[in-house]
């Protein structure tokens, strides 16, 4: 039958312009449909491996068990030979190691200031159902229904443009507002070996089911042209990208300014995980509510000295795995910046600007348990330590619409609230 019709089109084309439009309609009929089926299901094979055991998690998400060996990261030209590390060789803060704290709660104390309460939290909301076992290495399974949301198959877990970053040092603001993304960042210039902070976890709403609404650290490295280097890490809610509005998990990594390599979370080969635990791509719970209980969690990422490997640590003691240097070329050597907070993409659907949220949707002059904050930032120096940043600058394209504020003390050290709800008499 395609023959048939084939073989009938290149007849056509002999003929003047409107009867070569038919065919080329015709054609694409055809491959929009079984084709593009026959990809979507190819692609799923690629992506989701072969699990030991499979668990069913309560918001929807199948998480499959598979063997550490099988994820993947090796599907990657440069990682066919690679050997696994199941450990770093070095940590920034070794000393801390027995703490296997993921997240904290707070509550405000009488005099409203935060204190921290002993407190297990469920991290993850599969946790309620099972576990993966040693060896294995959690992984959200891609939906047929995943990847049908993306524009195409390619760009599903790609970013849509490389000009999605906060570019504090030279703001082209007619490029950013046309893009959409918007920022509230703290960030510090120099050279850096790693980053650390403990984020508040909220739930913003999202106006639109192509915008979203992420909180996290960016690591990066290279020019803002197209040879830029970017290590992320936070969570997001990003209904495109998982189908719900729930608060998640994320990672992301590039080694070309967004274009064609890298991605978020396993969704394509790259990062290597070791931990059996944590689901990257998962939601987390419980979240903070408005003047109610505050939970937090702490991501650190860092860079083994010895064999230029960017390692992962989720809480105190989770290592969730590592980017292989090979994947980078800056990066092979340092971060050249450092950004903390958050970002938004405003589409500005109906003409007005988006009422997606940032952080809690709060802006930051409303303090804790009301506005989200970044905590006890910290980067990692030339000696490979932890330590405060010297000089951390902010940035936000439009401060009406979503803000940041810094501030510093004992318990909580470099800290910020930042975030915004969007469209409001300030911001039309
Ligand atoms: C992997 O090892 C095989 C066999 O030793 C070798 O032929 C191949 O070139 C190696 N590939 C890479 C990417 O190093
Ligand atoms: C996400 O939230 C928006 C409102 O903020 C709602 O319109 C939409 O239906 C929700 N999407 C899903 C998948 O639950």
């Amino acid at each position: 039958m395609m023959q048939v019709k084939l073989f009938f089109c290149l007849l056509l084309l002999l003929y003047p312009f409107t009867t070569a439009r038919l065919c080329y309609a015709a054609r694409s009929r055809f491959s929009g449909g079984s084709r593009k089926t026959v990809e979507v299901l190819n692609h799923l094979d690629r992506l989701n491996k072969p699990p030991i055991k499979s668990i069913k998690s309560p918001d929807g998400d199948i998480i499959d068990c598979v063997h550490m060996s099988r994820q993947p990261a090796f599907d990657h030209a440069f990682l066919k030979n690679h050997t696994i590390k199941t450990r770093p060789n070095y940590h920034p803060n070794w000393i801390n190691n027995d703490e296997i704290k993921v997240s904290s709660k707070l509550n405000p104390s009488k005099d409203g200031q935060p204190s921290l309460e002993k407190h297990e939290a469920i991290t993850q909301l599969w946790h309620s159902n099972g576990k993966c076992p040693k060896g294995t290495v959690p992984i959200r399974r891609t939906k047929k229904e995943d990847i049908l949301r993306a524009s195409s198959i390619k760009s599903y877990g790609k970013k849509k443009s490389f000009s999605t970053l906060a570019q504090p040092s030279s703001i082209d603001l007619d490029l950013t507002n046309q893009n959409g993304h918007q920022h509230a960042i703290v960030y510090a210039e120099g050279q850096f070996y790693g980053a650390k902070a403990t984020m508040n976890v909220w739930n913003p709403k999202i106006n639109q089911p192509n915008e979203f609404s992420l909180s996290q650290i960016w690591l990066l490295g290279g020019s803002f042209a197209s040879d830029l280097n970017s290590i992320e890490a936070g969570w997001q809610v990003s209904p495109d990208l998982y189908g719900d509005n729930n608060t998640r998990l994320f990672i992301y990594w590039t080694s070309d300014a967004y274009q064609a390599t890298g991605c978020y979370n396993l969704l394509c080969s790259g990062f290597i995980q070791v931990n059996n635990e944590i689901a990257i791509g998962g939601s987390i719970s419980p979240i903070s509510h408005y003047d109610g209980s505050q939970y937090d969690i702490t991501i650190l990422i860092w860079k083994d000295p010895d064999e230029g490997n960017w390692w992962m640590q989720f809480g105190n003691g989770k290592v969730l795995g590592y980017w292989p240097a090979t994947l980078f070329s800056y990066l092979t050597d340092s971060a050249s910046l450092i950004e903390w907070g958050g970002e938004v993409v405003n589409t500005a659907s109906d003409g007005q600007h988006t009422t997606t949220q940032m952080g809690s949707g709060e802006f930051p002059q409303e303090g804790f348990t009301k506005a989200s904050y970044f905590r006890n930032i910290q980067v990692v120096d030339e000696s490979n330590s932890l330590r405060a940043p010297k000089d951390i600058s902010t940035f936000s394209e439009q401060p009406n619409c979503y803000d940041v504020k810094t501030g510093s003390n004992g318990n909580w050290g470099n800290h910020f609230y930042y975030g915004g709800p969007g469209r409001n008499p300030k911001c039309p």
